[in-house]
């Protein structure tokens, strides 16, 4: 796989927002939490493809907590970045806040990391950028994806 050129982060950043709407709600009048993954998916999603410049797909989401709940009436806010490169799989950490549009308030309402990984045309993994670490923060964000990557493959050795 030959290499394409490296890339800085700041590159690929999604930004997505979305105003939810009585449609995105669950039975009890908050919205669905399935809403939210899949937003969480597509702006992850987003900024792989963004890095890669190939479709990417999702091979693997870590678990999710939600520490507070979303109103129907709020802005969904998701910010994707990638965290971390190997040869052909993206670690994309993806930020969710609900905004009151009104008020302005933000709620800090989970996090989470998604990998995954750019395709060639037959389907097969093909080669992504080097992510270019310009800060202490991205360093950070990089040795700690790495070592969650690290984690995730032994678990899928684990389990064969
Ligand atoms: C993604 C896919 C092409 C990878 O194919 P594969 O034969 O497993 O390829 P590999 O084993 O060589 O893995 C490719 C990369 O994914 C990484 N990877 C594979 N499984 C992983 C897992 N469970 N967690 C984290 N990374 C994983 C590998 O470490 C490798 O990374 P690297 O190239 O940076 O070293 C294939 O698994 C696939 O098509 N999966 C279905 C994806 C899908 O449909 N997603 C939902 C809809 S988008």
């Amino acid at each position: 796989m030959n290499r394409p050129k490296s890339k800085p982060g700041t590159s690929s950043r999604v930004q997505l927002h979305q105003l939810m709407l009585p449609e995105h709600a669950n039975a009890y009048g908050n919205v669905h939490g399935g809403e939210i993954m899949k937003m969480v998916d597509e702006a992850g999603g987003i900024a792989a493809m963004r890095h890669a410049q190939r479709p990417c797909v999702t091979v693997a989401v870590d678990s999710m907590t939600f520490i507070s709940k979303v109103n129907v009436g709020d802005v969904l806010c998701c910010e994707a970045s990638v965290n971390y490169v190997g040869k052909s799989s993206l670690e994309v950490g993806v930020k969710v806040s609900a905004e009151n549009p009104i008020t302005g308030e933000l709620t800090h309402t989970n996090s989470a990391y998604l990998v995954y990984v750019a395709i060639d045309d037959g389907g097969a993994p093909a080669s992504v950028p080097e992510l270019e670490l310009g800060s202490d923060e991205e360093r950070r964000r990089w040795a700690e994806a790495k070592q969650r990557q690290a984690e995730r493959l032994a678990r899928r050795a684990r389990k064969g």
